[in-house]
């Protein structure tokens, strides 16, 4: 059973793997538009804290849980269950990890697909077939549906090859290029005319917003979302680690990457609207606040790309590939969970598995785009900012309170032999058994 696992073949693979996951629409998309809308360095400042000082330590449970039971949210929460309580909810709790993960993924293969319709609009508006191209960047069901099944598709196709031939072997070759892009498109847009005032709103703190209640379960949700927690994402990537790796590395690794990339997105697309507005395009929606999240992606930086003529053709064809394939990185890792469930838990073949799982999730994907009112909205909210949250508090409290604490020293043990002595070890049981619970607890019920 363990020989036939999958496996991480280096550490840079895993590396990039879990960047590839955590590095998505949540980053280059979520985080920067909200910063705009929400005090700017301050919101900023409140990501960074909760990034740090809560998810990173619910990072590290979910890695640790995973490389020790190696195997899926179900079989791992039930390995480190010490009594009868904790023994009969690890298969609800996991069980729900598992059903959150693909719900998020059948939202986010909608935006993904959007993204790859985009991409390609802005290509055949570069080759002048406008005809296709408005039809490509105009909003309309057979559009969502058509893309939604192709975003599904490859997503489908990539996790159907496994955890080194799929997985690992995309992440590594498209992580690269996806930094590659945004470093170059940052460059280029913070050049242009208009985009100083857009620093300006990103880097001056308005703390009178950002300290808010609500605000703060809006990015501690993002800091979750962000680094794909709570829904076994990380912890199955865990349980594919080599048992030779440093996981408090690691996880640092990936949190350092993940964050800096967030921020690195806020240089560009803030610039980006302001240079828009410079422009003649409306970025302030009627009540005077910045146009928020889907129009501002898919209204006005297409308007900008379109003013700028050919040039913004190329840089548009770039933005949006970027985002697909950020969007990509992500999505496989959502689709992973269940795979690996169902593979797990049944004898189906991972092939198999793959595109039964991922066809019935785009069923639901399809509910969702006929009744998009209802549902769209609704879907993202169940899931990212309660379902995430809640359960990284219950994987907390089975690492800290439920698991022995002899075996979580065994496990951080190894590949970083003198972990007993170092400040992560000083620190991080406590923090997981009463800070995080707590503080997200508190946050949790705040927003009610
Ligand atoms: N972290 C990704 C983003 O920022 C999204 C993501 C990937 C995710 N896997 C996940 C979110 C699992 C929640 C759960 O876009």
């Amino acid at each position: 059973m363990q020989q036939t696992r999958g496996r991480f073949s280096s550490r840079l693979g895993f590396v990039l793997a879990a960047a590839g996951s955590a590095v998505g629409l949540g980053n280059i998309w979520g985080f920067p538009t909200q910063a705009a809308s929400n005090g700017g360095a301050a919101f900023l400042l409140v990501y960074l804290a909760l990034a740090f000082c809560l998810a990173y330590p619910v990072l590290m449970t979910e890695l640790v849980i995973g490389r020790y039971a190696r195997g899926n949210p179900i079989t791992a929460l039930t390995a480190v269950s010490s009594n009868a309580l904790s023994r009969v909810l690890a298969p609800v709790i996991g069980g729900f990890g598992v059903v959150v993960a693909s719900l998020i993924l059948s939202f986010y293969c909608i935006v993904g697909g959007w993204m790859m319709s985009h991409f390609l609009a802005e290509l055949f508006g570069l080759l002048g077939m406008t005809g296709v191209a408005v039809w490509l960047e105009t909003f309309s069901l057979s559009r969502s549906l058509l893309f939604t099944a192709l975003f599904m598709l490859l997503t489908i196709r990539i996790i159907s090859q496994g955890v080194e031939s799929g997985i690992e072997r995309w992440s590594t070759r498209l992580m690269p290029l996806l930094l590659t892009m945004l470093v170059l498109l940052t460059l280029y847009v913070i050049t242009m005319d208009g985009a100083m005032e857009g620093l300006r709103v990103y880097l001056i703190p308005d703390f009178s917003i950002a300290l808010s209640p609500s605000l703060i379960i809006k990015a501690l949700g993002s800091a979750f979302f962000s680094l794909s927690l709570g829904v076994g994402t990380m912890l199955i990537y865990g349980s594919y680690i080599d048992d030779s790796e440093s996981l408090p590395k690691l996880g640092t690794q990936v949190t350092i990457i993940d964050i800096s990339i967030a921020v690195l997105a806020g240089f560009l697309i803030l610039p980006a609207m302001y240079v828009a507005l410079h422009n003649g395009v409306e970025i302030f929606s009627e009540n005077g606040s910045l146009i928020s999240e889907d129009t501002l992606i898919f209204t006005v930086l297409p308007a900008l790309f379109d003013k700028i003529g050919l040039a913004g053709g190329v840089v548009g064809t770039f933005f949006f590939m970027l985002m697909s394939i950020a969007a990509l990185t992500s999505s496989i890792s959502m689709l992973e969970v269940p795979v690996a469930t169902a593979v797990e838990k049944s004898s189906l073949q991972r092939n198999v598995a793959s595109y039964a799982v991922g066809g019935a999730i785009l069923l639901v994907s399809i509910t969702i785009i006929m009744n998009f009112e209802q549902l769209f909205g609704a879907v993202i909210a169940f899931t990212t900012r309660y379902s995430q949250p809640l359960l990284g508090m219950l994987i907390c409290i089975y690492v800290a309170w439920v698991w022995n604490r002899g075996e979580v020293l065994q496990q951080l043990q190894k590949g970083s032999p003198d972990i007993e002595t170092s400040t992560f070890w000083r620190i991080w049981p406590a923090y997981i058994k009463y800070v995080c619970p707590l503080v997200i607890l508190i946050i949790f019920v705040q927003s009610f």
